[in-house]
């Protein structure tokens, strides 16, 4: 049996009930969520769940994460501050597979005020759903990575 993909959420406190419907989509899909929370509706910093999150794929505990503010805005800038990581917001399929397919990024951040979650489980499918294309695009990231040097 292979090992489930580890995908790590967290939000804000904007964005609780949508982490938590979008943790058990991804379960029922066979993935494993490392929902690293809050789980009560407190306010909380997106910059410390940004970093919390990005902190779990750049240690190699997770692979793949999908993180959430109010915008996804605040919480993707904390997250892309952490070396290594590539973080996109998208509020819309074409992009969620783009951000995949060319730029590798290994987190997805979505809205929870922009996107109903019909469309933000869709979004998640098309993030989870596509590999890195490699070959040209491949050159670009290295691009981006030599800049954290
Ligand atoms: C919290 O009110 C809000 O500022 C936050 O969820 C997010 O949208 C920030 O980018």
């Amino acid at each position: 049996m292979t090992a489930k993909k580890r995908i790590v959420l967290s939000s804000d406190h904007a964005a609780i009930e949508l982490r938590q419907a979008i943790a058990k989509h991804i379960e029922e899909q066979g993935y494993e969520a490392v929902d690293i929370g809050p789980t009560t509706p407190d306010s909380v910093h997106y910059p410390s769940m940004g970093e919390a999150a990005a902190q779990k794929i750049a240690s190699g505990d997770c692979e793949l994460g999908i993180i959430l503010c109010g915008t996804g805005q605040g919480i993707m800038m904390a997250a892309n501050k952490v070396k290594g990581i590539r973080c996109g917001v998208c509020n819309e399929t074409f992009s969620a597979k783009m951000i995949r397919a060319h730029n590798d990024a290994q987190i997805l951040s979505m809205g929870a005020r922009v996107v109903g979650q019909g469309l933000a489980l869709e979004i998640v499918d098309a993030f989870l759903s596509t590999e890195f294309e490699g070959g040209r695009h491949g050159l670009r990231v290295d691009m981006i990575k030599a800049m954290e040097d």
